[in-house]
């Protein structure tokens, strides 16, 4: 496991583009394994400046995001597909029939995790996926007690989730379920990258990095992976042992 931490959050959300566009650079048809959340912000917005330079090429990447609220339609503005698409992929040159997020409005969860594990073993597999994470340890929306032998389904939200996720709807109510890459399918991804910044992280962070690998904190898992990068800022990394802004 590697771990970088930046001084600022700006610079550690840089870190994270600069190592996307490295990926695309030496493969421009990678799938990206995507993720939403306030920390994702400045990555994309560095990767749509990046793309207005001319240093960064989307044409014939892939994208698969870890997961999506259930009962939205992709329209609806608090829906992970709209956010996605006003982001990041209405900025860029990605082909949107190749940008996948869980089908969160299909009336059978079942079917349409299924056919998501299906699409991703079909493109190959996820060559870099990127990560944040909650102030309880979850990735994507793996919450605590999640298996680490878990695939793509149907998951409810722990409240502690649902009020951090207030912000993103203008009246404040988050559906209660979400589809989800599962634990498993994120560890079947070549290469792992996390990003974590403020303090409200610094618990979950030292735990998933420093604390025992348990389903308690689902973030933990990352430990068996053999390819995973850290990037963090200072307040994010407040909690860690041994912690040194580089
Ligand atoms: C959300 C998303 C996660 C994200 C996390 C942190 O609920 N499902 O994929 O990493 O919570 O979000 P934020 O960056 O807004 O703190």
């Amino acid at each position: 496991m590697r771990i970088e931490i930046a001084k600022t959050p700006q610079a550690a959300a840089e870190s994270i583009a600069a190592r996307i566009i490295k990926v695309l650079t030496e493969k421009p048809d990678a799938v990206l394994g995507l993720a939403t959340g306030a920390t994702m912000e400045p990555v994309y917005q560095a990767l749509i400046a990046a793309h207005r330079r001319g240093e960064v090429s989307f044409a014939q990447a892939m994208s698969f995001n870890l997961d999506e609220y259930c009962g939205l339609s992709p329209t609806h503005p608090g829906s992970y597909r709209a956010t996605m698409n006003r982001l990041l992929f209405d900025h860029v040159d990605i082909d949107h029939s190749r940008t996948f997020v869980p089908d969160g409005a299909m009336a059978d969860p079942v079917l349409a995790a299924a056919d998501y594990e299906e699409r991703i073993a079909g493109a190959g597999g996820i060559d870099l996926q990127l990560l944040g994470i909650g102030r309880n340890g979850h990735i994507g929306f793996n919450e605590p007690g999640s298996a680490f032998d878990s695939h793509t389904r149907q998951v409810s939200l722990h409240p502690e989730t649902l009020k951090a996720n207030q912000g993103f709807f203008a009246d404040g109510s988050v559906p209660h379920h979400a589809i989800t890459m599962g634990i498993a399918t994120i560890l079947a991804a070549r290469s792992i990258l996390v990003l974590a910044t403020g303090g409200a992280k610094s618990t979950a962070v030292s735990q998933a990095i420093e604390g025992p690998v348990s389903a308690e904190c689902p973030a933990s898992a990352l430990q068996q992976h053999g390819d995973v990068c850290w990037v963090m800022d200072t307040a994010a990394a407040g909690g860690l042992s041994r912690a040194k802004a580089s």
